[in-house]
């Protein structure tokens, strides 16, 4: 009688509810990514003013945040072994309420940039821990939506902060838009509290019990339950870990310098330009005052709408086909953006356009490297070698971003704006040859499975089939 309970309908839509709701909370570290990416585009010029701040100073103040979370993302390698997936999702929660408050009440240029790093440092740990979590939860079938669902709230979160930003700026409350994002903070430590422990962390710590009553929540019976604990156990008889497999095994090297160089693809496609500066974009297109903040907003929106393209798209159409229409848009999107700054928006029609442009590019980005490369990078990493990866992985996210924060107002006032976007706009033509030669089909197939082709060296290419 039990068993047909079980395994009857109502229970196993429930379980999968139970595992939606479990990768949704997670996913809502990617809000507080999102906010955090976002809030500063909006008070930069605010702070620039009140504190009055160079555009190199405002260069640091941007790009402390990124630092702050590649030394974060270093860390969360080693925090989420030893202190596990939820706890240090937790302590990312924290330091994410404690950065933002500190944020909102600095005093000086060096205060927040201070403040930014113990933002970022919070956003480095979330950033790490969350896919991971995700991609250890979710059936392999829902994997890759269920990554997208992550970006998704990344990119609801940049809107969110871009929308507050606005509105806060009639009355030039740029405290305010760095302290608001303290209340999302809190309701998401008070989420994930309530997370179960990733069954894989759990095996890896020999609590093999704990770990079935997790899975038999969230699995549809128990068969499925029974024959994933199986290939975890399989898995996990292989000795070696993180930096000493990286040391001795050369097939392990190239999933982690695929994972590094799919975030370097990522961040120098130029999105974060867009992010963290659309309102200095719109004004060399010739836009003034609130019309830039506005036309920052709807950026945030193209970035929200298009992901649910990804989303729609990820685990059907699969992950090449979609990177290289993605990579097409943005370089299409980017160069003729950089033409027409080049020559000139003299009116409305042209300004018009440019904006049609950056929207075009903003769409390429969403629909494609913007949730794949994390969905990508949380799959090619072997289990024993996992942590490793990704936190090499997302480290490398921070570290690019860093430096594209850290170079783009520079690049502005020294090669002019044309040569800036057009040097964008190839990098994403180099991006499409990369994704050809490099870039694995992981769709449907099993982590295990990805996992064996690797080993077993396959070419990056061809280890998802
Ligand atoms: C990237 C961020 C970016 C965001 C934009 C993410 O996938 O890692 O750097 O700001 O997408 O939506």
């Amino acid at each position: 009688m039990s068993a047909i309970v079980q395994d009857s309908s109502a229970a196993i839509h429930g379980r999968e509810q139970y595992t939606f709701f479990t990768g949704g909370m997670a996913a809502l570290a990617g809000l507080m990514f999102g906010l955090d990416i976002g809030v500063i585009s909006g008070a930069l010029d605010l702070i620039g003013k009140a504190f009055h701040a160079s555009d190199q100073a405002k260069e640091w103040i941007v790009s402390s945040m990124m630092f702050g979370a590649a030394v974060g993302a270093l860390a969360a390698g080693m925090l989420s072994f030893r202190l596990g997936r939820k706890l240090s999702l937790i302590l990312g929660a924290i330091l994410f309420v404690v950065g933002s408050l500190f944020c909102a009440f600095s005093w000086d240029i060096q205060s927040l940039i201070v403040a930014r790093v113990v933002l970022g440092v919070a956003i480095g740990i979330a950033t790490f821990t969350a896919p991971l979590y995700i991609s250890e939860i979710a059936p392999p079938e829902k994997r890759g939506s269920m990554i997208s669902t992550y970006q998704l709230m990344i990119t609801i979160g940049i809107l969110a902060a871009f929308v507050s930003d606005t509105l806060f700026s009639y009355s030039g409350a740029w405290r305010w838009m760095l302290g608001i994002v303290a209340v999302p903070g809190i309701l998401f430590l008070i989420g994930v509290t309530r997370l179960p422990n990733s069954p894989r962390w759990l095996m890896m710590r020999g609590q093999k019990r704990e770990a079935r009553e997790v899975l038999t929540a969230l699995r549809a019976n128990k068969a499925a339950v029974d024959k994933e604990v199986g290939e975890i156990e399989e898995q996990l008889r292989r000795p070696q870990i993180g930096w000493s497999l990286f040391r001795q095994n050369s097939n392990f090297r190239r999933s982690v310098f695929l994972g590094i160089i799919l975030q370097v693809v990522q961040q120098f496609t130029g999105m974060n330009v867009v992010m963290y500066y659309a309102p200095r974009i719109f004004e060399v297109a010739g836009f003034q005052g609130h019309a830039q903040l506005w036309g920052t907003a709807i950026v945030g929106l193209v970035n929200v709408l298009a992901t649910f393209i990804a989303i729609g798209l990820v685990d059907r159409l699969g992950r090449r086909p979609v990177l290289l229409t993605g990579f097409t848009v943005m370089a299409i999107g980017m160069g003729v953006l950089g033409f027409l700054l080049h020559i000139g928006t003299h009116d409305l029609a042209m300004r018009l356009f440019a904006v049609a442009m950056l929207l075009i590019f903003i769409t390429g980005f969403a629909m494609s490297a913007g949730p794949l490369i994390w969905v990508l990078c949380s799959e090619v990493q072997p289990t024993k070698g996992r942590d490793f990866g990704i936190a090499a992985s997302t480290f490398t996210n921070w570290v690019a971003n860093f430096i594209v924060g850290i170079t783009f107002l520079s690049m502005l006032n020294g090669l002019g704006n044309g040569p800036t976007f057009g040097i964008y706009a190839a990098l994403n033509v180099v991006f499409i040859l990369f994704t050809f030669f490099f870039v694995p089909e992981t769709k449907g197939i099993t982590l295990e499975g990805i996992e064996a082709n690797l080993m077993a060296g396959k070419p990056l290419r061809h280890i998802g089939t």
